[in-house]
């Protein structure tokens, strides 16, 4: 199967009423395990690399691991390049066969948004990649665990949120894909029980006319995934959880070894982790054995 466009998994995703999982995969260990996870659980995915990660694994580094990962694979896979800011992160992963990019330019106004996003989406074109915007912003809190600056307090501030007739607006305009909106969500650790407004996140969907994104998917309850994806969300991004999680597995594995441990010994059980997250987010986003 290997290969396909983010458009296409979306839309069959939106169709059949689950959400693609896209896991932030920075290192080779990470995409290893994803794969593993997908096609064990016969389930699309999708693999992203984060601008602000670039400090930990340089995406030329890790480009050629995904592309190779993404066209062996035996389910549908696109590799996406999460958070892109700068032009020269979108134009390079793209030359770098990214079939996916995420243009986030939820920091500007609202114009400049619209004319940036459209201006990467009309490059995009000509390459066959599919591009997901972002309109509201997605707070990204100090305390949170995801490089984020926000002051923490801004979590619950509603005025950040998508507004549903300007999605419909933002869509047109630019021609993305995939729109990725505010509605409660949060990057990061949840430093108090999320609040989604669904019935927001209801009306984008209808309005938008293109597949939701959810991003921020760590830390919310199954019940909350479940109503997400019943209101539209198509795409949900996750990370910070399978990071923590992994890390508590080892600790307890060396709490409970007293023999010496090797490094590729290690490194094999933390792929295994890595799969077994991985494999959990797919049931609960309903994608597995929709591959
Ligand atoms: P979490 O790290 O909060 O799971 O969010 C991931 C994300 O949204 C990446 O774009």
């Amino acid at each position: 199967m290997s290969k396909v466009s983010m458009g296409e998994l979306l839309r069959d995703a939106s169709k059949r009423g689950y959400a693609v999982p896209c896991f932030n995969a920075i290192n080779l260990d990470m995409v290893r395990g994803i794969i593993q996870a997908a096609e064990e659980a016969r389930s699309p995915v999708i693999l992203c690399h984060a601008e602000i990660h670039f400090k930990y694994t340089p995406l030329a580094q890790i480009a050629p691991i995904m592309v190779e990962a993404m066209n062996k694979a035996k389910v549908p896979v696109s590799i996406l390049l999460d958070h892109g800011k700068s032009f020269s992160a979108v134009t390079q992963a793209m030359h770098m066969g990214f079939n996916a990019i995420m243009f986030d330019g939820s920091e500007y106004e609202y114009e400049e948004n619209v004319r940036r996003t459209a201006e990467i989406v009309k490059i995009a074109r000509t390459l066959d990649v599919s591009v997901e915007g972002e309109l509201g912003y997605v707070t990204r809190p100090k305390s949170g665990g995801a490089e984020g600056d926000d002051d923490d307090s801004i979590i619950d501030d509603t005025t950040l949120y998508t507004d549903p007739d300007q999605a419909r607006e933002f869509v047109e305009r630019t021609g993305i894909d995939a729109l990725a909106a505010a509605f409660g969500t949060v990057h990061g650790v949840y430093l108090k029980k999320p609040q989604l407004d669904l019935e927001r996140l209801g009306e984008i969907n209808r309005k938008a006319g293109v597949p939701i994104v959810m991003h921020g998917g760590s830390g919310l309850s199954d019940d909350d995934f479940q109503r997400s994806i019943d209101q539209g969300v198509a795409k949900i991004n996750y990370y910070t959880g399978m990071a923590l999680k992994v890390m508590d597995r080892a600790r307890e594995r060396f709490a409970q070894s007293e023999e010496k441990m090797f490094y590729h010994e290690f490194m094999m059980n933390v792929i295994g982790d890595l799969q077994e997250d991985a494999q959990g987010i797919m049931h609960t986003f309903r994608s597995s054995g929709k591959a």
